[in-house]
């Protein structure tokens, strides 16, 4: 068992996983600090010890010790305060969350000579937030563990009347958050925002907000520890101090009634979500352009539901993305966002878009800014990778294989483009294991209450090439229904795998009967047919069965390329070659009965620690038809020319 760090007396220390010594993975211990668990001589302490972590880490995971305490949407409407810019920061390289015994988010300062303080934030470097620390700093670029960042401020008219919260719109991979030395709260997930409130711990001056980040990764994890994906560690995306009134509506969900729109008629159904004691018995919902001002009832545990008329509304689509100024208020608190309303379901094998077939012209993203190698996280870089889209054609994006930030959703909404959008429940994830379950379920419920608004986001798919085994179909089934029954407006998807094992399998017919099609509304699916076995011509003898009669999307096909690099069509990782493999490949799907939509992998070169080939990939997944410095391939016009024929 490895010593634990022990602050003084009394202290509660909030350990990295693994930091008890325990093998097992992902322990969060947090212990009265002096009482921590050592073996004892006595064994039957020690068992009961045991059987005490045990459950600790298991609320852990499932997040009991996750301390989300209320989740705020829309935090760009709220006043707050931005935090971001240049924080300080320490290596915890042996995660025992303290230097010398004492916690760094204490952020103590040695007092004279004997003092024992063996670290300092005061004169430590510079880490920018929002960004991943991996390419800030060249002894950072592979670190895998912990990393303490603090951020100091002080808050002008400190009000008694209000709540503060720190919100951060995500932090890879688990995140403690602690305010002036106290822990307030931690977050387990790498893509999804979370809010912790500090109003008890604030002061006017002098505040030091310091978060914790680890990006270990861990077979419990989701992900778990292979991904085809560099594994961007630290402080990702915005980080601002948001202030709201002691009571406050910190969720809403608006969207356009499916069944009266075959009526002809139009209406609006949602709910808002109250936070705080003092309730108001009513709320309001204004849309000014429609004529709308409704006062809603509250009821006594601050939720209410109400479905509005609303005539001469516009529908939302790609070729007319309208957006409506929404403004909700209750009591003291009054929030404003930009919505789209429109409907998304099937019928056989069509996808509906307000009751209208649509043919989704996608391509597969991942959240990167491949010049400034750095997860994505601002407006500019959405419109980079948006406008490459538009480029080519699309009306569809998979966000692939987890949430994005969230520039990207609200900027498809303004530009008509549609989203599938996902968890990372990514090859092999610890299926059996309830605590991993939980966890899906509480990112997931993260992603829809920030994203449930968006009329952009038609998708929510539960899974990418996964093995077929009782556990994960069991797994996948409840996420399926969970997230059905917090959202039933939007589809449900998952990127599965033929029946035949082999890539480039002789079989002339791939069929798919994997069990979890049965609660999806569409059926996807991953094929790279002559990239990963056989040529492209390979593709002229493929057809494909399906055991259901619903929309197909293909959700991942293609090849490596390296830009620049030319040569016959038979020359691997030439442009010719892709090409080639293009050209094929949509022949082939083409025929598909049923085919509703198509995302090629994939838009952009990416960062990968799985392709080093060197001179060919040097650390990059090279299926982009775009390369990292933002040059555009040739099976890029193939796909564009194929989309400009539907
Ligand atoms: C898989 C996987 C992707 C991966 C791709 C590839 O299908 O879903 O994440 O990057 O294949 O092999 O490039």
């Amino acid at each position: 068992m490895r010593p634990c760090s022990a602050g003084p007396q009394g202290d509660r220390i909030w350990l990295f996983p693994g930091a008890d010594g325990n093998s097992n993975p992902d322990t969060i211990v947090s212990f009265e600090a002096g009482k921590f668990p050592v073996e004892s001589s006595k064994p039957l302490q020690y068992m009961i010890m045991r059987i005490c972590l045990s459950i600790l880490s298991l609320l852990g995971s499932i997040g009991l010790l996750q301390g989300q305490d209320v989740f705020i949407s829309n935090p760009q409407s709220r006043t707050a305060t931005d935090l971001n810019g240049k924080w300080k920061y320490v290596i915890d390289l042996y995660e025992t969350d303290g230097m010398g015994g004492m916690p760094v988010y204490r952020n103590a300062r040695a007092r004279d000579k004997t003092d024992r303080v063996e670290y300092s934030l005061d004169d430590a470097q510079t880490l920018w937030v929002p960004g991943s620390w991996n390419f800030q700093k060249p002894e950072l670029t592979y670190f895998e563990g912990a990393v303490w960042y603090r951020r100091t401020f002080d808050v002008e008219d400190l009000s008694a009347n209000k709540r503060y919260f720190v919100y951060v719109g995500a932090a890879n991979y688990i995140a403690t958050v602690t305010l002036n030395g106290e822990i307030v709260g931690r977050h387990e997930g790498g893509f999804t925002p979370f809010a912790f409130e500090v109003t008890d711990h604030l002061k006017e001056e002098g505040n030091f907000l310091i978060i914790g980040v680890n990006n270990n990764r861990r077979a419990d994890y989701i992900p778990a520890k292979v991904t085809d994906w560099f594994n961007h560690g630290g402080i990702t995306r915005d980080v601002m101090l948001v202030e709201v009134p002691e009571t406050f509506i910190n969720n809403y969900f608006l969207s356009l009634d499916k069944e009266t729109l075959k009526s002809g008629a139009r209406r609006i159904s949602g709910k808002l979500e109250l936070n705080g004691s003092h309730r108001p018995e009513t709320a309001r919902i204004r849309i000014p352009e429609l004529g709308v001002d409704e006062t809603i009832a509250v009821d006594p545990e601050g939720s209410t539901a109400f479905s509005i008329e609303a005539e001469n509304l516009e529908l939302w689509s790609p070729g007319n993305p309208k957006l409506y100024e929404v403004s909700l208020s209750a009591g003291e608190d009054r929030v404003t966002d930009r919505i789209g309303f429109r409907t998304i379901e099937t019928r056989g094998k069509q996808i509906l878009l307000n009751g209208e077939p649509v043919f989704l012209k996608g391509i597969c993203l991942h959240d990167e800014n491949p010049i400034r190698k750095d997860r994505a996280h601002s407006l500019d870089d959405a419109r980079l990778v948006l406008g490459w889209a538009q480029e080519l054609g699309c009306n569809f994006i998979r966000l692939a294989h987890y949430p994005h930030q969230e520039n990207i959703v609200r900027l498809a909404d303004e530009m008509g483009i549609l989203l599938w959008e996902e968890l990372p429940l990514y090859w092999g994830i610890d299926w059996g294991n309830p605590a991993v379950l939980e966890k899906a379920k509480a990112q997931y419920r993260e992603l829809i209450n920030r994203d449930f608004n968006r009329a952009s986001s038609i998708i929510w798919s539960i899974a990418n090439e996964t093995a077929t085994i009782p556990e994960r179909n069991a797994f996948l089934s409840s996420l399926a229904d969970f997230i059905r029954s917090i959202d039933d407006t939007r589809l449900i998807s998952a990127a599965c795998k033929k029946d035949q094992e082999a890539d480039g399998h002789p079989d002339s017919v791939y069929t798919y009967n994997d069990p979890i099609m049965e609660k999806l509304d569409v059926i996807s699916f991953n094929e790279y047919l002559g990239w990963y076995g056989g040529l492209p011509d390979a593709c002229r003898e493929k057809t494909f069965s399906f055991g259901y009669d619903k929309p197909v999307i293909v959700s991942e096909f293609g090849g490596g390329a390296l830009q620049g690099l030319h040569g016959d069509k038979l020359t691997r990782w030439s442009e010719e070659f892709q090409a080639w493999l293009y050209v094929e490949s949509l022949a082939m799907f083409d025929k598909i009965d049923g085919l509703a939509g198509l995302t090629p992998w994939i838009l952009v070169d990416f960062m990968s620690p799985l392709r080093q080939l060197p001179d060919v990939q040097d650390g990059w997944n090279r299926k982009g038809l775009i390369s990292e410095r933002g040059e555009k391939k040739k099976a890029f016009y193939v796909l564009k020319d194929y989309y400009e024929s539907k």
